[in-house]
């Protein structure tokens, strides 16, 4: 039987420009310009849009907000490879694309630094009051300078709490050095390389005067951060998110929030994404809100591209893979489907 030609559907434009060794430059030069196929949109393909261009693809290129489930690739059984631009893939059912031989990827390591260093701003934003100093400008209430106007927190010498040791989480770790600060972490199981010490979540809770939770959405994880997680934490402390929403349940959030239960939250994940200008969250008390942009920065978003764009081809051409979410999956393509 002649094997399928390869086929790709990239469902969006890729950072990194398109000149000569860009990542879209690299896929069309490895399998030929005809063979590639991208979403030209900056929202994502309609879903049904989504089956539409897959049509006779062995690859597909995706992002968080293409959802990729089991009756997708039924659809699509000629799918052999799914790349993830990112590396949290919550959006992708990984058992069905296992259960039908299909290679998943993502892009890890390469955006921990940068997401660790959005996580900071947003602690370093709630903790100093950065966006109420601008509205106290913006509003003309900015009076003579005084003593006692617009305290903040000090980070210096506080403790750090980590929920979910993880890479991200190391980078977040790392950078509390300089801020001379104690690192607790929990999480499934201590992690000898950790910078940090494990203890039990409620004395993470207990003790920490930041927390940020790093942990991948799974159906454990899903509303861990709910109204009894945010009634153990400390009146002052600050509560920061830079991993998914659904981990945090976001009306206990909001209510901890204007109840004063915790001081201050910076989240650069919410739900819905994108979260509507009405919503409640923007209206809360104390908070600090970026677009789900923890990996937006040139150098790494070029990054996480050739990192995808090297998983696509390595996955479609049988080499070894690395980053490979499912390497069962590379069984079932050898015996085929139990
Ligand atoms: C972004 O959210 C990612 O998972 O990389």
């Amino acid at each position: 039987m002649p094997s399928t030609p390869p086929r790709v559907f990239v469902t969006r434009e890729l950072p990194g420009g398109s000149g000569e060794g860009s990542p879209i430059a690299r896929l069309r030069g490895a399998l030929g310009a005809d063979a590639v196929d991208v979403w030209p949109e900056f929202d994502p393909p309609p879903h049904e849009v989504l089956l539409e261009r897959t049509e006779g693809c062995t690859g597909l290129l995706c992002m968080i907000n293409d959802r990729i489930d089991g009756a997708f690739l039924d659809a699509r059984p000629g799918l052999r490879a799914v790349s993830q631009l990112a590396v949290g893939y919550d959006n992708i059912d990984l058992p069905a694309c296992t259960e039908r031989g299909v290679l998943v990827t993502n892009t890890p390591d390469v955006l921990s630094d940068a997401t660790a260093d959005m996580a900071w701003a947003l602690l370093m934003a709630a903790a100093r009051r950065l966006p109420q100093g601008r509205d106290a400008i913006e509003q003309g209430r900015w009076g003579q300078w005084n003593p006692t106007w617009q305290l903040s927190s000090e980070v210096t010498g506080r403790t750090l709490g980590i929920l979910g040791p993880g890479r991200i989480a190391k980078a977040m770790a790392k950078r509390s050095t300089g801020f001379e600060m104690t690192v607790l972490y929990t999480g499934r199981s201590e992690k000898p390389d950790f910078p940090g010490t494990f203890v039990p979540l409620e004395e993470l809770l207990e003790r920490s005067d930041f927390i940020s939770v790093h942990v991948p959405l799974t159906d454990e994880t899903r509303g861990i951060c709910d109204a009894s997680f945010f009634a153990r934490m400390q009146p002052h402390a600050i509560f920061v998110n830079t991993s998914r929403g659904p981990v945090v349940d976001q009306p206990a959030l909001i209510t901890a929030l204007e109840d004063g239960t915790i001081a201050a939250a910076g989240l650069d994940v919410m739900t819905p994404e994108p979260l509507p200008p009405d919503d409640p969250l923007v209206h809360a008390p104390n908070i600090v809100l970026s677009p789900h942009v923890g990996s937006a920065t040139v150098e790494t978003r070029t990054k996480m591209a050739h990192l995808a764009v090297d998983g696509l081809l390595a996955s479609m051409r049988g080499e070894r893979v690395r980053h490979l979410l499912n390497p069962e999956a590379l069984e079932v393509q050898t015996k085929g489907r139990p």
